[in-house]
Protein backbone atom coordinates (compact mmCIF):
# COMPACT_ATOMS: atom_id res chain seq x y z
CA UNK A 1 0.00 0.00 0.00
CA UNK A 2 1.53 3.26 -0.46
CA UNK A 3 2.45 5.45 2.26
CA UNK A 4 0.63 7.86 4.16
CA UNK A 5 1.96 11.63 2.31
CA UNK A 6 1.58 13.31 5.35
CA UNK A 7 3.68 11.14 7.27
CA UNK A 8 6.54 10.97 4.23
CA UNK A 9 6.57 14.51 4.87
CA UNK A 10 7.24 14.62 8.21
CA UNK A 11 10.18 11.89 8.24
CA UNK A 12 11.58 14.05 5.23
CA UNK A 13 11.65 16.86 7.01
CA UNK A 14 12.51 15.22 10.59
CA UNK A 15 15.50 13.30 8.35
CA UNK A 16 16.32 16.58 7.01
CA UNK A 17 16.52 18.76 10.16
CA UNK A 18 18.88 16.14 11.98
CA UNK A 19 21.31 16.29 8.88
CA UNK A 20 24.23 14.51 9.16
CA UNK A 21 23.49 13.46 12.61
CA UNK A 22 21.58 11.13 11.65
CA UNK A 23 22.15 7.87 9.26
CA UNK A 24 19.90 5.61 8.56
CA UNK A 25 20.14 1.43 7.77
CA UNK A 26 17.44 -0.72 6.36
CA UNK A 27 17.61 -4.19 6.02
CA UNK A 28 16.10 -5.41 2.65
CA UNK A 29 12.77 -7.18 4.22
CA UNK A 30 11.85 -3.61 5.46
CA UNK A 31 8.77 -2.33 4.23
CA UNK A 32 8.70 -0.06 1.01
CA UNK A 33 7.21 2.58 3.11
CA UNK A 34 10.41 2.56 5.76
CA UNK A 35 12.95 1.62 3.00
CA UNK A 36 12.67 4.50 1.61
CA UNK A 37 14.24 6.20 4.29
CA UNK A 38 17.63 3.96 4.00
CA UNK A 39 20.65 6.22 3.55
CA UNK A 40 22.03 2.25 3.22
CA UNK A 41 20.24 -0.84 2.57
CA UNK A 42 21.57 -4.59 2.84
CA UNK A 43 21.80 -7.54 3.85
CA UNK A 44 23.11 -8.45 7.53
CA UNK A 45 26.82 -8.77 6.91
CA UNK A 46 26.22 -5.46 4.81
CA UNK A 47 24.74 -3.44 7.26
CA UNK A 48 27.31 -4.52 10.12
CA UNK A 49 30.03 -3.50 8.00
CA UNK A 50 28.37 -0.31 6.75
CA UNK A 51 27.27 0.13 10.26
CA UNK A 52 30.67 2.24 11.18
CA UNK A 53 30.72 4.14 7.73
CA UNK A 54 29.79 7.25 8.79
CA UNK A 55 31.58 8.20 12.00
CA UNK A 56 30.37 11.92 12.01
CA UNK A 57 26.49 10.37 12.53
CA UNK A 58 25.82 11.06 16.13
CA UNK A 59 22.34 8.53 15.39
CA UNK A 60 22.50 5.58 14.18
CA UNK A 61 18.35 4.47 13.15
CA UNK A 62 18.42 0.53 12.21
CA UNK A 63 15.30 -0.30 10.49
CA UNK A 64 15.78 -4.06 11.19
CA UNK A 65 15.85 -6.15 14.09
CA UNK A 66 16.88 -6.03 17.52
CA UNK A 67 20.40 -8.20 16.89
CA UNK A 68 21.15 -6.05 14.61
CA UNK A 69 20.84 -2.52 15.91
CA UNK A 70 23.09 -4.65 18.93
CA UNK A 71 25.58 -5.36 16.23
CA UNK A 72 25.42 -2.07 15.29
CA UNK A 73 26.21 -0.77 18.19
CA UNK A 74 29.15 -2.68 19.32
CA UNK A 75 30.91 -1.78 16.05
CA UNK A 76 30.34 1.66 16.21
CA UNK A 77 31.92 4.12 18.65
CA UNK A 78 30.92 4.79 22.07
CA UNK A 79 29.56 8.03 21.24
CA UNK A 80 27.53 7.06 18.24
CA UNK A 81 23.93 6.18 19.32
CA UNK A 82 21.90 3.37 17.97
CA UNK A 83 17.82 3.38 17.73
CA UNK A 84 15.45 0.66 16.98
CA UNK A 85 12.46 2.62 15.75
CA UNK A 86 10.14 -0.60 17.91
CA UNK A 87 11.98 -2.56 21.04
CA UNK A 88 9.12 -5.19 19.83
CA UNK A 89 10.99 -5.89 16.42
CA UNK A 90 13.04 -9.02 17.91
CA UNK A 91 13.76 -12.34 16.59
CA UNK A 92 12.15 -15.56 17.33
CA UNK A 93 15.23 -17.10 16.17
CA UNK A 94 17.75 -15.04 17.90
CA UNK A 95 15.39 -15.56 20.93
CA UNK A 96 15.71 -19.66 20.30
CA UNK A 97 19.38 -19.54 22.20
CA UNK A 98 19.91 -17.53 25.68
CA UNK A 99 22.67 -17.51 27.29
CA UNK A 100 22.18 -19.54 30.29
CA UNK A 101 21.03 -22.54 27.22
CA UNK A 102 24.37 -21.85 25.88
CA UNK A 103 26.10 -21.73 29.00
CA UNK A 104 24.97 -25.10 30.45
CA UNK A 105 25.44 -26.57 26.21
CA UNK A 106 28.93 -25.58 26.69
CA UNK A 107 29.07 -28.00 30.47
CA UNK A 108 27.60 -30.61 28.54
CA UNK A 109 30.15 -30.52 25.72
CA UNK A 110 33.20 -30.35 28.71
CA UNK A 111 31.48 -33.50 30.29
CA UNK A 112 31.63 -35.26 26.88
CA UNK A 113 35.37 -34.25 26.62
CA UNK A 114 35.29 -32.95 23.66
CA UNK A 115 35.06 -28.67 24.41
CA UNK A 116 38.53 -28.19 23.35
CA UNK A 117 38.22 -29.48 20.09
CA UNK A 118 34.79 -26.82 19.21
CA UNK A 119 35.16 -23.66 17.50
CA UNK A 120 31.61 -21.79 18.40
CA UNK A 121 30.40 -20.28 14.72
CA UNK A 122 27.22 -18.63 15.27
CA UNK A 123 24.98 -16.60 13.50
CA UNK A 124 24.43 -13.09 13.37
CA UNK A 125 20.84 -13.71 13.95
CA UNK A 126 21.78 -14.19 17.72
CA UNK A 127 22.05 -12.22 20.52
CA UNK A 128 25.07 -10.01 22.13
CA UNK A 129 24.86 -12.84 24.81
CA UNK A 130 25.65 -15.30 22.38
CA UNK A 131 28.20 -13.39 20.30
CA UNK A 132 29.96 -12.59 23.56
CA UNK A 133 30.00 -16.70 24.34
CA UNK A 134 31.08 -16.80 20.71
CA UNK A 135 34.16 -14.78 20.99
CA UNK A 136 34.99 -15.79 24.56
CA UNK A 137 35.25 -19.23 23.42
CA UNK A 138 37.23 -18.29 20.02
CA UNK A 139 34.60 -18.39 17.84
CA UNK A 140 33.42 -16.38 15.13
CA UNK A 141 30.24 -14.79 13.89
CA UNK A 142 28.66 -15.45 10.45
CA UNK A 143 26.18 -14.37 7.98
CA UNK A 144 24.45 -16.23 5.31
CA UNK A 145 26.40 -14.64 3.21
CA UNK A 146 30.20 -15.53 4.58
CA UNK A 147 29.03 -19.04 6.65
CA UNK A 148 31.32 -21.19 4.20
CA UNK A 149 34.43 -19.11 4.86
CA UNK A 150 33.34 -18.81 8.63
CA UNK A 151 33.32 -22.82 8.53
CA UNK A 152 36.34 -23.01 6.81
CA UNK A 153 38.41 -20.44 8.84
CA UNK A 154 36.67 -22.52 12.29
CA UNK A 155 37.76 -25.79 11.02
CA UNK A 156 41.22 -24.97 10.58
CA UNK A 157 40.90 -23.76 14.53
CA UNK A 158 39.48 -27.30 15.83
CA UNK A 159 37.71 -30.33 14.62
CA UNK A 160 34.48 -29.83 15.57
CA UNK A 161 32.25 -26.96 15.08
CA UNK A 162 28.91 -25.24 17.46
CA UNK A 163 26.72 -24.01 15.37
CA UNK A 164 24.35 -21.09 16.69
CA UNK A 165 21.40 -20.96 16.57
CA UNK A 166 19.97 -21.65 13.44
CA UNK A 167 20.37 -25.32 12.33
CA UNK A 168 19.18 -24.95 8.98
CA UNK A 169 21.75 -22.84 7.92
CA UNK A 170 24.56 -24.83 9.61
CA UNK A 171 23.48 -27.59 8.20
CA UNK A 172 22.73 -26.68 4.64
CA UNK A 173 26.30 -25.02 4.74
CA UNK A 174 28.31 -28.12 6.27
CA UNK A 175 26.17 -30.43 3.48
CA UNK A 176 26.24 -27.95 0.44
CA UNK A 177 29.09 -26.34 0.46
CA UNK A 178 31.53 -28.05 2.78
CA UNK A 179 31.02 -31.69 1.37
CA UNK A 180 30.00 -33.34 4.60
CA UNK A 181 27.38 -35.74 4.96
CA UNK A 182 23.92 -35.70 7.17
CA UNK A 183 25.75 -38.02 9.45
CA UNK A 184 28.21 -35.39 10.57
CA UNK A 185 25.68 -33.26 11.67
CA UNK A 186 23.88 -33.96 15.30
CA UNK A 187 21.28 -31.48 16.40
CA UNK A 188 21.69 -29.85 20.22
CA UNK A 189 17.85 -29.52 21.78
CA UNK A 190 18.36 -27.15 24.32
CA UNK A 191 14.86 -28.37 25.66
CA UNK A 192 16.25 -31.57 26.73
CA UNK A 193 19.13 -33.37 29.43
CA UNK A 194 22.42 -32.84 27.31
CA UNK A 195 20.75 -31.60 24.25
CA UNK A 196 18.73 -35.11 24.31
CA UNK A 197 22.13 -36.21 22.71
CA UNK A 198 24.80 -39.10 23.90
CA UNK A 199 28.55 -38.51 25.16
CA UNK A 200 29.21 -40.95 21.78
CA UNK A 201 26.98 -38.75 19.36
CA UNK A 202 28.85 -35.91 20.45
CA UNK A 203 31.96 -37.57 19.78
CA UNK A 204 31.41 -38.64 16.43
CA UNK A 205 29.71 -35.52 15.06
CA UNK A 206 31.81 -32.96 13.28
CA UNK A 207 28.62 -30.69 13.58
CA UNK A 208 26.64 -29.50 16.59
CA UNK A 209 23.38 -27.73 15.52
CA UNK A 210 21.69 -25.69 18.18
CA UNK A 211 17.79 -26.35 17.54
CA UNK A 212 16.53 -23.47 16.24
CA UNK A 213 14.97 -22.06 13.28
CA UNK A 214 13.79 -19.20 11.51
CA UNK A 215 9.63 -19.05 11.66
CA UNK A 216 9.52 -17.72 8.69
CA UNK A 217 11.66 -19.42 5.86
CA UNK A 218 10.97 -22.23 8.24
CA UNK A 219 7.59 -22.78 6.40
CA UNK A 220 8.55 -22.95 2.89
CA UNK A 221 8.24 -26.54 1.81
CA UNK A 222 9.73 -29.08 -0.82
CA UNK A 223 5.56 -29.35 -1.46
CA UNK A 224 6.12 -25.25 -2.32
CA UNK A 225 9.34 -26.28 -4.63
CA UNK A 226 7.43 -29.10 -6.58
CA UNK A 227 4.14 -27.22 -7.19
CA UNK A 228 5.88 -24.51 -8.18
CA UNK A 229 8.25 -26.13 -11.02
CA UNK A 230 4.25 -27.80 -12.31
CA UNK A 231 2.75 -24.07 -12.54
CA UNK A 232 5.46 -22.56 -14.55
CA UNK A 233 7.64 -24.55 -16.41
CA UNK A 234 11.35 -23.03 -16.87
CA UNK A 235 11.17 -21.50 -13.28
CA UNK A 236 14.68 -21.15 -11.76
CA UNK A 237 14.10 -21.51 -7.83
CA UNK A 238 16.28 -19.35 -5.73
CA UNK A 239 15.80 -19.58 -1.84
CA UNK A 240 17.83 -18.06 1.33
CA UNK A 241 19.73 -20.89 3.17
CA UNK A 242 17.57 -20.39 6.75
CA UNK A 243 15.28 -22.89 4.84
CA UNK A 244 15.36 -26.61 5.51
CA UNK A 245 17.39 -28.81 4.08
CA UNK A 246 15.00 -30.42 1.86
CA UNK A 247 13.83 -27.32 0.08
CA UNK A 248 17.71 -26.15 -0.30
CA UNK A 249 18.73 -28.86 -1.79
CA UNK A 250 15.70 -29.03 -4.31
CA UNK A 251 16.58 -25.49 -5.45
CA UNK A 252 18.21 -24.53 -8.06
CA UNK A 253 19.88 -21.18 -6.38
CA UNK A 254 20.87 -20.35 -2.62
CA UNK A 255 21.86 -17.76 -1.02
CA UNK A 256 21.30 -14.53 1.36
CA UNK A 257 19.18 -11.57 0.27
CA UNK A 258 22.40 -9.61 -1.02
CA UNK A 259 22.87 -12.54 -3.42
CA UNK A 260 18.95 -12.81 -4.06
CA UNK A 261 19.17 -9.07 -5.57
CA UNK A 262 22.41 -9.34 -7.30
CA UNK A 263 21.36 -13.14 -8.92
CA UNK A 264 18.40 -11.11 -10.42
CA UNK A 265 19.92 -8.38 -11.50
CA UNK A 266 21.98 -10.31 -13.71
CA UNK A 267 19.29 -12.50 -14.94
CA UNK A 268 18.17 -12.72 -18.59
CA UNK A 269 14.74 -10.71 -19.53
CA UNK A 270 12.17 -13.32 -20.06
CA UNK A 271 13.91 -16.04 -17.25
CA UNK A 272 11.46 -16.75 -14.50
CA UNK A 273 11.99 -17.11 -10.76
CA UNK A 274 10.45 -18.42 -7.69
CA UNK A 275 11.79 -16.79 -4.75
CA UNK A 276 11.54 -18.18 -0.73
CA UNK A 277 12.48 -15.51 1.59
CA UNK A 278 10.66 -12.58 3.19
CA UNK A 279 7.52 -10.85 1.44
CA UNK A 280 8.80 -7.58 1.21
CA UNK A 281 12.03 -8.02 -0.44
CA UNK A 282 10.24 -10.54 -3.16
CA UNK A 283 7.05 -8.05 -3.59
CA UNK A 284 9.90 -4.96 -4.24
CA UNK A 285 11.65 -7.49 -6.73
CA UNK A 286 9.22 -8.06 -8.69
CA UNK A 287 8.13 -4.96 -9.24
CA UNK A 288 11.27 -3.58 -9.68
CA UNK A 289 11.64 -6.35 -12.59
CA UNK A 290 8.66 -6.56 -14.06
CA UNK A 291 9.54 -3.93 -16.69
CA UNK A 292 12.64 -5.79 -17.71
CA UNK A 293 10.27 -8.83 -18.39
CA UNK A 294 11.55 -11.03 -15.91
CA UNK A 295 9.11 -12.96 -14.31
CA UNK A 296 8.85 -13.24 -10.24
CA UNK A 297 7.05 -15.46 -7.80
CA UNK A 298 6.72 -15.55 -3.98
CA UNK A 299 8.10 -19.28 -3.40
CA UNK A 300 4.83 -20.17 -1.40
CA UNK A 301 1.88 -18.02 -0.86
CA UNK A 302 0.87 -19.60 2.42
CA UNK A 303 4.09 -17.68 3.98
CA UNK A 304 3.99 -14.10 5.31
CA UNK A 305 5.71 -11.45 6.10
CA UNK A 306 8.34 -11.56 8.93
CA UNK A 307 6.07 -9.79 11.84
CA UNK A 308 8.74 -8.59 14.21
CA UNK A 309 10.88 -7.02 10.94
CA UNK A 310 7.48 -5.56 9.82
CA UNK A 311 6.96 -3.88 12.87
CA UNK A 312 9.39 -1.06 12.01
CA UNK A 313 6.76 0.71 9.97
CA UNK A 314 6.26 4.53 9.08
CA UNK A 315 4.64 5.70 12.09
CA UNK A 316 7.38 4.30 14.03
CA UNK A 317 10.08 5.48 11.85
CA UNK A 318 8.66 9.08 11.99
CA UNK A 319 8.34 9.07 16.09
CA UNK A 320 12.07 7.96 16.05
CA UNK A 321 13.00 10.51 13.85
CA UNK A 322 10.93 13.66 14.97
CA UNK A 323 12.01 12.75 18.82
CA UNK A 324 15.83 12.98 18.09
CA UNK A 325 15.68 15.99 15.88
CA UNK A 326 13.62 17.50 19.39
CA UNK A 327 16.88 16.20 21.14
CA UNK A 328 15.36 13.52 22.82
CA UNK A 329 17.23 10.08 22.71
CA UNK A 330 14.38 7.51 22.42
CA UNK A 331 14.64 3.74 21.87
CA UNK A 332 18.56 3.16 22.45
CA UNK A 333 20.23 0.34 22.22
CA UNK A 334 23.02 -0.10 24.33
CA UNK A 335 25.24 -3.21 24.62
CA UNK A 336 27.01 -3.26 27.73
CA UNK A 337 30.41 -2.79 28.13
CA UNK A 338 31.82 -6.91 29.18
CA UNK A 339 29.76 -8.17 26.56
CA UNK A 340 30.44 -5.64 23.87
CA UNK A 341 34.18 -6.88 24.30
CA UNK A 342 33.88 -10.27 23.74
CA UNK A 343 31.25 -10.02 21.30
CA UNK A 344 33.05 -7.23 19.15
CA UNK A 345 36.08 -10.13 19.29
CA UNK A 346 33.47 -12.28 17.24
CA UNK A 347 32.73 -9.86 14.89
CA UNK A 348 35.72 -9.04 13.93
CA UNK A 349 37.26 -12.45 13.45
CA UNK A 350 33.90 -12.45 10.60
CA UNK A 351 34.57 -9.23 9.58
CA UNK A 352 38.41 -10.14 8.78
CA UNK A 353 37.44 -13.36 7.44
CA UNK A 354 39.07 -13.42 3.83
P1 LIG B 1 20.52 -11.87 5.33
O1 LIG B 1 20.11 -10.45 5.19
O2 LIG B 1 21.91 -11.94 5.85
O3 LIG B 1 20.33 -12.65 4.10
O4 LIG B 1 19.63 -12.52 6.49
C1 LIG B 1 18.29 -12.69 6.43
C2 LIG B 1 17.61 -12.61 7.72
O5 LIG B 1 16.78 -13.39 8.08
C3 LIG B 1 17.92 -11.54 8.61
O6 LIG B 1 17.08 -11.67 9.68
FE1 LIG C 1 14.44 -13.56 12.39
FE2 LIG C 1 13.45 -15.04 10.40
FE3 LIG C 1 12.55 -12.58 10.77
FE4 LIG C 1 15.04 -12.97 9.85
S1 LIG C 1 13.13 -13.49 8.82
S2 LIG C 1 14.42 -11.53 11.45
S3 LIG C 1 15.59 -14.85 10.98
S4 LIG C 1 12.34 -14.32 12.20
Amino acid sequence: SPSDPDLVERARAAKEKLGDKVFVLGHHYQRDEVIQFADVTGDSFKLARDAAARPEAEYIVFCGVHFMAESADILTSDDQKVVLPDLAAGCSMADMATAEQVAECWDVLTEAGIAEQVVPVSYMNSSADIKAFTGKHGGTICTSSNAKRALDWAFEQGEKVLFLPDQHLGRNTAVRDMGMSLDDCVVYNPHKPNGGLTAEELRAAKMILWRGHCSVHGRFSLESVNDVRERIPGVNVLVHPECKHEVVAAADYVGSTEYIIKALEAAPAGSKWAIGTELNLVRRLANRFAPEGKEIVFLDKTVCFCSTMNRIDLPHLVWALESLAEGNLVNRIEVDKETEAFAKLALERMLALP
